[in-house]
């Protein structure tokens, strides 16, 4: 048993990253089991879960998509707001059900963000005992040895690290026309309303070298796109001593890959040579989430954001000004203690100010551990009228964005079958937009013309031109 420790976890020092090359671990060990994995949280975990999903393969297993009939079962769960929690623990009950009901031999692993925390490991440890296997952010390659030596008790590894970079990391991908790139992983930012800083360690760079080889290898197995991860990806190399982020996409467009994408851009260290390089590739997708959270300079700084409302809109404006077709989405919280109504009209000038193409918006959520949590908090209901505000504004601006495109023909990556309408494909516009496509199934993984024939606020419809 390895336990985490909200200490150990916000300890930053200046020893070198270590650098790990890891072996493949193949078994037969799980022949003819099945796995079932559900992924919470954003892009790292799904990611993650690709990983994972390689290794339960590496020993033999193969995927289902339902719980019933599974011999493994992975949570990979996100600790980002409380409600993240609440959904977690909702499947595990029903996960649980299937283990004392139908399934004895169910082995059920808790792993990613939630188990990083302190008080999460402990619950499991007292009232989640049926609970098989716990591993954290830092030790998914350790997954393989746990389940080959697997105990009759709960076997728990979590460790509070500031973390190593893996090399090597083989991957199950969801997708073969696009993928995931880790091109860095924690984060130093230490927000004072954020987990992520303690659940995933240090800001660590992984060699530029590493990533563009990554890159060439997908390009050769035929992929069309690729989306650079982490939590701050214009950070990238300060950590080591390697290339700059505006010159790691300038080496990632050198490979000639048709779409390059990036997420998430913090607004504080996006420099003027980011913006040059993404407006001169024609493969850099124009597509920037730029969070800003609040847009009151005093609750920015309360947030520790290091930047202020009007440094982030020069930011806004640079970008359009080279780019004025490039997409802007962001990331918003209300109700940060402390946040005043006239805070709060700061945050919807801004949203008015910079007519995001979509933004993800949320209540804020104290996370224990993190010093915004002890301060005061803010009334439910406020909260509540204040997103609804924020969100109908949201809304109004989205489909704004979306009808500029109505009538235009634009370049669509067709990806699969439309979720909504399987006589339609689906796929996205350089800059993010998704489209339903009257077409068929051969043009998967094709980048085509589209000529948008109906917008709506989340979506869009049109036709393939030749
Ligand atoms: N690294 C990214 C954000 C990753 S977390 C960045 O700095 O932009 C994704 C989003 O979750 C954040 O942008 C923030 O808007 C939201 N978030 C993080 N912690 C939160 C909390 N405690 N309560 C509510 N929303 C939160
Ligand atoms: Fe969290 Fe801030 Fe780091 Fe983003 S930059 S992951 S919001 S601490
Ligand atoms: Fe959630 Fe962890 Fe991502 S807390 S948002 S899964 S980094």
């Amino acid at each position: 048993m390895n336990l985490p420790n909200m200490l150990d976890a916000k300890k930053r020092n200046s020893e070198e990253t270590k650098h790990i090359y890891l072996d493949d671990k193949v078994s037969d060990m799980y022949k003819n089991k099945k796995y079932f994995i559900r992924t919470y949280g954003c892009q790292m975990n799904v990611h993650d879960s690709e990983e994972i999903a390689y290794i339960l393969e590496s020993v033999g297993m193969t995927p289902i998509d339902t719980i019933e009939g599974a011999d493994v079962v992975v949570l990979n769960t996100c600790a980002i707001r409380e409600n993240a929690h609440d959904k977690l623990y909702g499947f595990l009950g029903r996960c649980k059900h299937e283990k004392e009901t139908n399934n004895h031999d169910l082995i059920i692993c808790i792993c990613g963000c939630m188990p990083q925390e302190e008080s999460v490991a402990n619950d499991l440890i007292k009232n989640h005992p049926y609970v098989d296997i716990v591993f954290g952010t830092h030790n998914i390659h350790e997954l393989t040895d746990m389940l080959l030596n697997k105990m009759d008790n709960q076997n728990i590894k979590v460790y509070s690290m500031q973390g190593e970079v893996f090399e090597n990391v083989k991957y199950k991908r969801d997708s073969n026309i696009k993928a995931w790139v880790d091109i860095q992983y924690g984060c130093d930012k230490f927000c004072t309303y954020c987990i992520v800083p303690y659940t995933r360690g240090k800001q660590r760079s992984r060699y530029s070298t590493e990533i563009v080889k990554e890159v060439e290898c997908l390009k050769k197995e035929g992929y069309k796109e690729v989306t650079l991860l982490g939590q701050n990806v214009n950070a990238y190399g300060k950590d080591i001593d390697d290339i700059s982020f505006a010159e790691l996409l300038a080496k990632v467009a050198d490979t000639g890959i048709d779409r390059v994408r990036f997420v998430t851009s913090h607004p504080w260290d996006f420099t003027d040579d980011m913006i040059e390089v993404i407006s001169e590739r024609d493969n850099i997708m124009p597509y920037i989430h730029l969070p800003l959270q609040s847009g009151s300079s005093k609750i920015l700084k309360l947030m520790g954001r290091r930047y202020t409302k009007e440094e982030y809109l020069t930011l806004y404006n640079n970008i359009k000004a080279a780019m004025p077709e490039c997409a802007i989405t962001t990331d918003i919280i209300v109700g940060f203690p402390g946040e005043t109504e006239e805070d709060f009209n700061e945050t919807l000038d801004v949203v008015n100010a910079c007519k995001y193409d979509s933004a993800f918006t949320f209540i804020y959520s104290p996370r224990e551990g993190t010093p915004a949590a002890k301060m005061e908090q803010l009334d439910k209901k406020v909260c509540e009228d204040r997103l609804h505000k924020l969100n109908e504004l949201i809304n109004k601006y989205a489909k704004e964005a979306n009808d500029k495109y109505l009538d235009k023909v634009v370049p669509v990556l067709i990806e699969g079958l439309s979720e909504k309408n399987e006589s339609l494909m689906m796929g996205y516009t350089d800059t993010m937009k998704l489209v339903n496509v009257k077409g068929d199934l051969s043009n998967v993984g094709k980048i085509v013309n589209v000529h948008i024939t109906d917008v709506k606020t989340w979506s869009m419809d049109g036709e393939i031109v030749e």
